[in-house]
Parts: structure tokens; sequence; C-alpha cells
């Protein structure tokens, strides 16, 4: 990232890619000035032309980034599901709406909108008849499947406001989740399978309702013939309480600020903060940044290949692409089952048009070599794109040449879940691409970059921090029951702008780079973590008193986990070394959940203390990232002397 970006040249916009686009040049320059300086009509008229309402609002926006308080298109009534369903029937009533790929190769399903609406309604009904009521919690832990969609769009078609977590995690911060936000149903799996992997999903739902007291039901989808124990009363199997349901009707008139979804996130603290998105304002961006940025034509086969248990599974698998009429691609396995060639073997088999996936998804099967995908057809490729972490240089020109055959634009999207959608993007017809870029903001976006004082650094060729000045529709309103937090985690740092956490270039065209989290927040694989969050679970592993994670380069994940651990116990032979480790990744896997267990444990006699007992984590950062002249001045810490010993197995470690 050094001399400021500045030596990467553009890449032109691929002649193919502007023949037909919704969105030229001429149209992004002036529509984006008309966003930032005549919001209000701008949006008006977005809102009116993108979603059906079934109230006008009265008021467009009534936003303030000093306290708070964020409203859009107030007085103004619609419904989600109506939205993404009911108002596409009578014209493309028999359009796939959901391509289901399973976890075996060729194992697919197809629903159209008339039957994805049909299903909608059904668990909808079966929730009602449970006594879900509007605003009501409602947790969704399942695997990759239609259901889970389904799940969604039928709390949001009842009004309920759902939390989906994600399947890869433990019982325990199932329950942690479940009880935040009171929760009174969980829709889940008997199993889930993702490669070779069965996953106990009911098992462990019942093992989190232990602690659970608001949960009065439970639906269970039977997406493999195990059976599971049913607790009477409370279980019921979703496809036989579907049956006898009403496949219409039921949708509620919702308020555009009422809640829709609530999604737990990752912050520097050890506690997951509950982002709340609401009805109008999220649905019009994720709706619009779904069609412009995948420039979305009536005859695409779009596939995003996230999980829904992550933001971007609500907006680019759910809510963005139904709302537009499009067909998603839904995908319950992994890249690498049964081989690296599958995302390839899916984009082949049904000829998917545009490609939204992660740079560590890239990385992992980059590494298994070319010969996975040039057996595949790869010819229906428009598009594609990239979200999550910064693209490194190599990933982009293999997704470019490889995957691409230089003939499709690369849109690397700058979004985060608290934004709601993408926020930070080149556009197929518009945008000169530069490689790791997420290149000019998208419409209504106002980035501004600011020094550690606060200071904004005007003009190009500037590094800091990056943050918005302008509330947008699809913001995130509150942290949920904790406003509070909400208000001192983003627009406190620099007060009367929003905080993104992250560090940010503007280069000399003004393009943007971010460069990473300035927070403690780790982005390994695509999953966002808090070191504090494993650090609390390591110590609750009863082995170690005192623990500190960082994030260190990793060839495939973006960023490994490395956690510096000191051990309780006096004796440090090789044998209780290993036992040590073992109860440590079990822990992280009890409290979290697998995808959390650090990649490296370190056990070290001390950490590098400040005298007044604050460790230094910025040493820490430094030795891993393989800084080691870098240090700073260790001179005034409790016990300068534990640097040199920490370093040392640092190296070898990471030469190994
Ligand atoms: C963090 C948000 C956005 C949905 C998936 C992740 C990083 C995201 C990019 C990108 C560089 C990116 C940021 C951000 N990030 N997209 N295109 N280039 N960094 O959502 O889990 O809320 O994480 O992901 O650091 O703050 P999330």
């Amino acid at each position: 990232m050094s001399d400021m970006m500045s030596g990467v040249a553009k890449i032109p916009v691929i002649e193919r890619a502007k023949i037909g686009a919704l969105i030229d040049a001429g149209t992004y320059q002036r529509e984006y000035r008309r966003s930032i300086e005549q919001p209000e009509q701008f949006w008006a008229e977005k809102a009116a032309d993108l979603l059906e309402w079934e109230t006008p609002w009265k008021s467009v926006r009534n936003c303030s980034l000093t306290t708070g308080h964020i409203r859009w298109f107030e007085g103004g009534r619609l419904n989600v599901s109506v939205n993404c369903l009911d108002r596409h029937i009578p014209l493309q009533g028999d359009k796939p709406a959901i391509i289901w790929e399973g976890n075996e190769p060729g194992e697919t399903r197809t629903y159209t909108y008339q039957e994805s609406l049909e299903a909608v309604c059904k668990i909808s009904h079966v929730l009602k008849s449970r006594g879900v009521k509007r605003g009501d919690r409602v947790a969704i832990y399942m695997p990759m499947i239609p259901e889970l969609a389904f799940s969604m769009l039928a709390c949001a078609r009842i009004g309920a406001i759902h939390t989906v977590v994600f399947a890869g995690f433990s019982a325990e911060s199932l329950s942690d989740r479940i009880n935040d936000c009171q929760c009174v149903a969980v829709i889940t799996a008997n199993e889930g399978l993702r490669g070779a992997k069965t996953i106990p999903l009911k098992q462990t739902v019942d093992e989190a309702l232990l602690n659970c007291l608001s949960v009065t039901t439970v639906m269970v989808a039977r997406r493999t013939p195990t059976e599971v124990s049913m607790t009477a009363g409370r279980d019921l199997w979703l496809a036989e309480a579907m049956h006898d349901s009403p496949a219409d009707g039921g949708a509620e008139v919702m308020e555009a600020e009422d809640p829709l979804f609530i999604l737990y996130t990752s912050g520097s603290t050890g506690k997951p903060k509950g982002v709340l998105h609401t009805t109008g304002g999220y649905l019009l961006h994720a709706t619009m940044t779904h069609r412009d940025v995948f420039d979305i034509r009536p005859d695409d086969i779009y596939f995003c290949a996230a999980d829904c248990g992550w933001v971007t599974g609500h907006s680019y698998i759910v809510y963005g692409p139904l709302s537009n009429g499009a067909t998603t691609v839904m995908f319950e396995s992994i890249p690498t089952y049964p081989d690296a060639g599958r995302y390839w073997d899916v984009i082949d088999r049904h000829k998917v048009s545009i490609f939204y996936t992660a740079p560590t998804a890239i990385r992992a099967v980059a590494k298994e070599g070319d010969h996975l995908v040039d057996s595949y057809d790869l010819s229906s490729l428009r598009i594609l794109g990239s979200v999550g972490e910064p693209i490194n240089e190599d990933a982009w020109a293999w997704y470019y040449n490889r995957i691409g055959k230089g003939r499709c634009p690369i849109v690397d999207t700058w979004w985060q879940t608290e934004t709601g959608g993408i926020m930070i993007t080149p556009l197929p017809g518009v945008t000169d691409l530069k490689p790791g870029s997420a290149t000019l903001p998208y419409f209504g976006v106002s980035p501004v970059i600011v020094d550690e004082t606060g200071a904004e650094l005007k003009g190009n060729g500037v590094k800091g921090r990056l943050c918005l000045t302008q509330a947008w529709p699809g913001m995130m309103r509150t942290v949920w029951g904790d406003h509070k937090r909400f208000i001192d985690t983003y627009l406190t740092t620099f007060p009367g702008k929003y905080f993104t956490g992250d560090a940010c270039i503007r280069d000399q065209d003004g393009y943007y780079w971010i460069t990473g989290r300035v927070d403690d927040v780790l982005n390994c694989s695509g999953h966002r973590l808090g070191t504090a969050e494993i650090e609390s679970s390591i110590v609750h592993s009863q082995v170690v008193a005192e623990a500190a994670v960082v994030g260190f380069p990793h060839d495939v994940k973006g960023t490994g986990i490395y956690a510096f651990c000191i051990l309780r116990s006096a004796d440090t032979s090789e044998n209780q070394l290993a036992k040590a480790a073992d109860a440590v990744r079990a822990s992280v896997r009890k409290h979290i959940g697998a995808f959390a267990v650090p990649d490296q444990i370190h056990f070290v006699p001390g950490l590098p203390k400040t005298r007044s007992g604050k460790i230094m984590r910025r040493i820490l950062r430094k030795m891993v990232e393989g800084e080691f002249g870098s240090l700073g001045d260790v001179s005034t810490l409790a016990d300068p002397s534990v640097v040199d010993v920490i370093a040392k197995e640092v190296r070898s470690r990471l030469s190994s």
C-alpha cells in the first residue's frame, strides 16, 4: 500500500460491459451529484420507482448523525415480501426465483416466483398459528436450503423480526443471540450438510434452548432422513405444518421504519451487537444497489456464493435479487466440495451470468490449480463481484483472467453489516477498474477520510480513517436494546460522522482503497470476529490465565487468528502444551464455533504489558506481520525481556 497506490494503472471499462448497461458514465456523474446535493428529491424518486408502497411516505428523511436518530420514508407503508414476491406474479409468476444447488453436484431444485410465494405464505401461516405476531423476534438457524430464504420472507410477511444465526455458530452463541433479543420461535433443520460434514443443527438448538425461556416454538425442516428428538408442544416439522396451511394472503402492512431484521456482528468488545435494519430504507438500498452494481437484466442468472447467516446473504441472495424479480442461485455446499472446481461447475450447469464471492474463496480455489477451471464452460459469465475484504492483486488477476477471461468487469464492493448494502463500488458500464480498489462511492454515499484527531483530509492522495458524512437509506438504525452503544460505537469517535472502523486511502485519481480494520475486528475467511470474543472464549478453557489475540496475514483466509496464551499450569512439557492447545481449541469451538478456532496457539511466559497492565497488542501485531524491526520502544514495558522470547518463537512459527 505504498506511495498511496498512485502507480496502479486504470483498466478501462470493457466495451462489452457498456452495451445495454443500465447506467453510463454521464448518468453516474449526474445522478451522483444529485444524490448528494438534492438527496430528498433523489431518494423520493428512487423509492417510488423501485418499490411498491401501500401508502406513500410523508417525509423522505429525518436523520442526524449527531443524535443517532435515523428515519427514512416515515409514514410510508409497505411489505417486504410483497415487494419480493407478490408484485412479480402477474408478469413473471413462472420465472425461477430461486435455483437451489444442494450439497451434491447436480442436486438441484428450482422454485418459480409463484411457488416461492406459496411456500412463504404457508410458513407465515404456520408462524401465525403458533402465535408469532408483528414485532416478535424469530431466530433462524438453518443450512442453505430454500426454506431458509422462505422463512426470512415469511417473517417479513407477518412483520416478525428475524435474526439469522450462521449455522456454524455453537449452542452458546445461538442462545446468547436468542436471549439478547428474546426470540419466541426458532426455525431450524434436523441436520445440515456442508461438503463431507453433517451438522447436527436440531441437537444444537435443543442444547441452546436449555438456556432460553422465551422460545415456545421450534420449526424443523427435514434436510436429511435422520430422526431427531422432538419436544412435544414445542417442536413441529415444518413440511407437515405447511401442508395444511393456506398458500396465499397473510401480508401485514408495515411502517417504513418497522424493524425487518436483526443481525449480530462482532465489534471490539466481547459481546456481539444486534445490528437493526428496518423496512423501507433497507429494501430500497438492497434493491437499487443490486440492480445497479450488477447491472441486472431480465435473463440474468445471478449467483452470490455467500451464506444467509451473514449480511451479504440477506441483501444479495434474498432481498435485493427477489425485489428486482431476478433469478438467484442459492448454494448449499462449500467451494472445495467435491473439489475446488465446484463454483465453475455450478456456473456451467446453471449458465450463471453474474457471480459474486469473497477473495478468500477465490484464493482457496485458485491455489488448487487451473485444471479445475479449464474443463468448464464459463462463457455465460458477464459480471464478477468481490466482497468482504480487500482483494489482493494475484487473486484479482486470476479472477479477471482465468474466470472472466478478460471479458467481465470485477465489481469490488465495499460495505458492512451496518451499512445494509453496497457503499463504494465500481459500476460495470461506468467505472475504470484498479485491481484492489473499491473505486468510487455509490449514489448517496459521502465518504471522507479523517486523521486520528478527526480532521478531514481533503483532496487526493490521502490516507486515514474512513467516515461517512450523510445518512443513507440502508443504514442500521440502532443496536438492538442498546441505542447508546450504537451512538458510542459509530457516531462518537468522530462526532457528527459515521465511523466505519476501516482505514482507507484516496489515491491521486480519487479512488478509494480500503486497507483493513483499525479496531479489534478480524476478518477471517470472510467471517467477522472480535479479538475480545476469542480471547474470552480461550480463557474459559480454564487452562489459560490470559490471552491476547491478533490477526496475521494468511494466504487463503486473508487474516489468520494468532493467539498468545499464558498457561495456568507451571508444567510446560510438550505433552502438557499439546493438551492445553486442544483444550483451547475445544473451548473456542464451544463458546463461538469452529470457524473461530485460532490457527496459531502460542503459549508464552508473559505478554508485553505497560506498567499499568495494558497489553500492547500493537507489538504482537507487528511481530505476526513479520515486522520485527519496527516494534517500537519496548523499554517502557513492565517486562521488556518477554518481547525477545516471544519474537523468537513467532519467527520460527511463521516461517514454517
Ligand atoms: C468489513 C465489514 C460487506 C459484507 C460482508 C462483510 C471489510 C468488506 C470490502 C471490500 C475491502 C472490505 C471491511 C468492512 N470489507 N468489503 N470490498 N474491500 N474491505 O461484512 O462482516 O460486516 O465486515 O469487511 O473491513 O468494515 P462485515
